[in-house]
C-alpha cells in the first residue's frame, strides 16, 4: 500500500493557516457522512448529473464522469479506513475492465476514469490488477499523441460523441486535457518509460502555447491541422464564444499546470498555473462562485458554476504549496473565498434528500444543463478541503 489511511484530523494544515480549519474539517466530516448514508441508494451506479430532486441520474458504461464517484469513496477510505468505503469502490473495477475493451469508449479521459479508480486502487491497496488496468489505459492514451503537433488527441469521430463529425473532432485540444496528463506522469514513474513522460510534457507545453492566451485567460480548445500539426485557431465547446474564458476550462488548466508543476518541478508549468489562477481572480472580482464563463453577458445572474469554484480551489491549495510563505498565503486567502462560497451557497451536505454534495453546477451551459449537482464537482470538492487541511496524498 502506497497511500496510508490518516484520521480526519492526521493532517497538519499549514502553518499560514488556522481560521479556516474547523469550518473545512465539518465540512469534510459531512461529506464522509454523506457519502455513507447513500451507499445504500446509489450502490454500485456512477453518478452522472444531478436531478432536479437531487438525486443522481446515472453514467452508461463509458461515461467520462464514471470515476468521480469512485474518486470520492477512496477519498473517504484514505480518510477513515472504513472497510464499506473500500468495498463500495473496489466494487467498480469492472467498469474499468470493460472500458479497456471497447475502442469507442476510449479517448483523453482515460485519465481521468483511471486516475480516480485504478491507479487509486493500487496506491490504497497494492492489489496488482488495478494497476495492471492503469497501465493498460495510459498506454491506450499514449496513442493518441499526435508527435507532429506535440498534443493528444480529445474526442473520438465517433457515435458515442452524438453528431460530432470527424474534421470537428480530429487535430482538436481541449483544456479539460490537462487533468489526463496525470496517468502518463504515474505510467512513466512505474515503468521508467520516457515516452509517457514526453507526451505529458509534449502536451502541457502545446496546452500553455495555443490554449492560453497572451492576457492569462484560455480557449476551451485548439484546433491543428491533423496531418501536419500546423496551429489554426482556438474555438469554444462548452463556453459562451470562441474568444470567451469559460470558467471550468481556466480551472482544468489551474489545477492541471499545478500538478505538472509537482510532478516535474518545472517552474513554467508553475508560473502558468499562477497566471491562470491570477487572471481567474481578477474575473471573479467580488463573485464567490464563478459564472459559468467570464465572459457571459450579464454575469451576475448567469448560472453559476460550482464544479468551477472546486476545481479552482483544489487546484490554487496545490499551487499554494508549491510557493513561497509569502505568495503561498496570497493564494491560500483566494482558494479558501471559493470554499467559503461553495459553503455558503452550493453545500448540500446538511440536506437528507440530496445524493450529492455541492449544488449549482454547470454542465453544458449551451446544451441546456445547469444549475445541477454534479460528481465532479463533489470530488474536487473533497480534494479541495483535504488540500486545505494539509492533506498531500491524491491519487495524481
Ligand atoms: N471534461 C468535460 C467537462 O468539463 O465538461
Amino acid at each position: 500500500m502506497k497511500i496510508e489511511t490518516s484520521s480526519y484530523f492526521a493532517a497538519s494544515a499549514p502553518a499560514a493557516v488556522t481560521s479556516h480549519v474547523d469550518r473545512h474539517q465539518a465540512a469534510l466530516v459531512r461529506c464522509i457522512g454523506k457519502l455513507q448514508t447513500t451507499m445504500p441508494i446509489i450502490g454500485i451506479r456512477n453518478p452522472k448529473i444531478g436531478l432536479d430532486d437531487n438525486g443522481w441520474a446515472y453514467c452508461g458504461p463509458y461515461d467520462w464522469v464514471v470515476s468521480f464517484h469512485a474518486g470520492q469513496l477512496w477519498l473517504a477510505l484514505q480518510l477513515t479506513g472504513d472497510p464499506t468505503f473500500l468495498h463500495a469502490a473496489r466494487a467498480r473495477r469492472s467498469v474499468f475492465r470493460n472500458i479497456l475493451a471497447h475502442r469507442r469508449a476510449q479517448d483523453h479521459d482515460l485519465g481521468f476514469q483511471y486516475s480516480l479508480s485504478c491507479v487509486a486502487e493500487w496506491l490504497m491497496t497494492g492489489e496488482k490488477e488495478p494497476r495492471a488496468l492503469a497501465l493498460d489505459a495510459a498506454n491506450l492514451l499514449l496513442g493518441r499523441y499526435r508527435p507532429e503537433g506535440r498534443y493528444l488527441q480529445a474526442w473520438n469521430a465517433l457515435p458515442t460523441h452524438g453528431s460530432m463529425r470527424a474534421d470537428f473532432a480530429n487535430g482538436r485540444i481541449i483544456a479539460d486535457t490537462m487533468q489526463n496528463l496525470a496517468l502518463l506522469y504515474w505510467a512513466y514513474g512505474e515503468t521508467g518509460r520516457s515516452d509517457f513522460r514526453d507526451a505529458a510534457d509534449g502536451h502541457a507545453d502545446t496546452s500553455l502555447k495555443h490554449l492560453v492566451r497572451a492576457d492569462d485567460t484560455s480557449f476551451h480548445t485548439f484546433l491543428f491541422d491533423p496531418g501536419n500539426g500546423r496551429p489554426l485557431r482556438g474555438e469554444t465547446h462548452q463556453g459562451f464564444a470562441d474568444d470567451s474564458c469559460w470558467s471550468r476550462g481556466q480551472a482544468w488548466l489551474i489545477h492541471g499546470f499545478a500538478q505538472c508543476a509537482r510532478v516535474t518541478g518545472s517552474e513554467t508549468y508553475l508560473d502558468a498555473a499562477r497566471k491562470l489562477a491570477a487572471k481567474a481572480q481578477q474575473l471573479m472580482g467580488t463573485e464567490v462562485v464563478p459564472a459559468w464563463d467570464y465572459n457571459v453577458p450579464d454575469s451576475q445572474n448567469a448560472p453559476r458554476d460550482s464544479s468551477a469554484g472546486a476545481i479552482m480551489a483544489a487546484g490554487i491549495y496545490m499551487l499554494a504549496d508549491q510557493c513561497s510563505f509569502d505568495e503561498a498565503q496570497h493564494w491560500r486567502g483566494f482558494a479558501d473565498r471559493l470554499i467559503a462560497g461553495l459553503l455558503d451557497t452550493c453545500d448540500l451536505t446538511s440536506d437528507p434528500a440530496a445524493l450529492g454534495l455541492l449544488a449549482h453546477g454547470a454542465a453544458h451551459v449551451g446544451s441546456g444543463f445547469s444549475d445541477t449537482m454534479l460528481p465532479y464537482g463533489d470530488y474536487y470538492f473533497m480534494e479541495a478541503l483535504m488540500r486545505s487541511l494539509g492533506h498531500t496524498q491524491f491519487f495524481w
